[in-house]
């Protein structure tokens, strides 16, 4: 994006989840069109109906973000069906299980890697290459705060989300030249599926997953609009940053 054009074309990945669907329809107000690719393609085609509401074109697709071949083939789909990619909010990612870390399976652990990791590296990759070719994008990945902070009980996510901040800084260092951008978004607990399914093993596990009960969860679209404000020439100059949303939660 240069010059205030608005940017044509959006891609969400895990579209059809809660944090995905705030984020699909935050950035439908600033784009013509929006890609919403998920595993789960009811979710996806019903965000994608919201975002036909809303004003906007859009595009559901079912993939697995962790299969280099889906990852390819949703980059070329969305760019030969809807136009050249100018936001992707590099979303998609899974929760795992809440055990201690002695007691936290192997398989899982792996999971987490290949979803959270791999699937946020094979985006960035395919959509980069792209980007590469005209020489502007806003990459926005969305990691967490556990990012930045360990967590009783969640080893594979502390882990995979650890490593999605470094990828974040290492693809906004490779690109630094050009005027495409790599941010991460750290939400911290969110009114989601998600963090009901987590608080709930925690509270069959007795592990405290929160640090202060005096901070209200946010809401996916408070997610939404700060990917929306990475996403725009409003940011032109924040690159490689940890934007955190969590209230003050890491604070406490
Ligand atoms: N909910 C929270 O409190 C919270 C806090 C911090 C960070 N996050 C992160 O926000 C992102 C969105 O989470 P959410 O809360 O909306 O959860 P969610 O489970 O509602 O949404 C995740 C979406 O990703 C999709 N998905 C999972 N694996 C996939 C794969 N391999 N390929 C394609 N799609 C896949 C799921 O089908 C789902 O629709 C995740 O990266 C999550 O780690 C969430």
């Amino acid at each position: 994006m240069s010059g205030g054009d608005r940017p044509p074309v959006a891609l969400v990945t895990g579209g059809g989840g809660d944090i995905g669907r705030a984020i699909a329809l935050r950035l439908a107000q600033m784009s013509d069109a929006v890609a919403i690719v998920d595993r789960d393609e009811t979710a996806a085609g019903a965000v994608a109906q919201l975002v036909e509401k809303a004003g906007a074109r859009a595009l559901a697709i079912r993939a697995d973000v962790s299969s280099a071949r889906e990852t390819a083939a949703f980059v070329e789909a969305v760019e030969t069906r809807l136009g050249p990619i100018g936001i992707f909010a590099n979303n998609a990612g899974i929760e795992g299980v809440v055990a201690p870390l002695h007691e936290y399976p192997d398989e899982t652990f792996d999971q987490l890697l290949q979803v959270n990791v791999k699937g946020v590296f094979l985006g960035l990759k395919h959509v980069i290459a792209r980007m590469m070719q005209r020489g502007t994008g806003a990459i926005i990945n969305t990691a967490s705060t556990s990012a930045i902070r360990g967590r009783a009980g969640l080893a594979g996510y502390v882990a995979s989300k650890h490593a999605v901040l470094g990828l974040t800084r290492t693809a906004a260092l490779d690109v630094a030249r050009t005027r495409i951008r790599v941010n991460a978004v750290l939400p911290g607990p969110v009114e989601s599926r998600m963090i009901r399914e987590l608080e709930g093993q925690a509270r069959d596990s007795a592990i405290a997953l929160r640090r202060s009960a005096a901070i209200a969860h946010g809401r996916p679209q408070d997610v939404a609009s700060v990917v929306a404000f990475l996403a725009s020439d409003e940011a032109a100059h924040v690159n490689g940053a940890a934007w955190v949303v969590d209230g003050g939660m890491t604070l406490a």
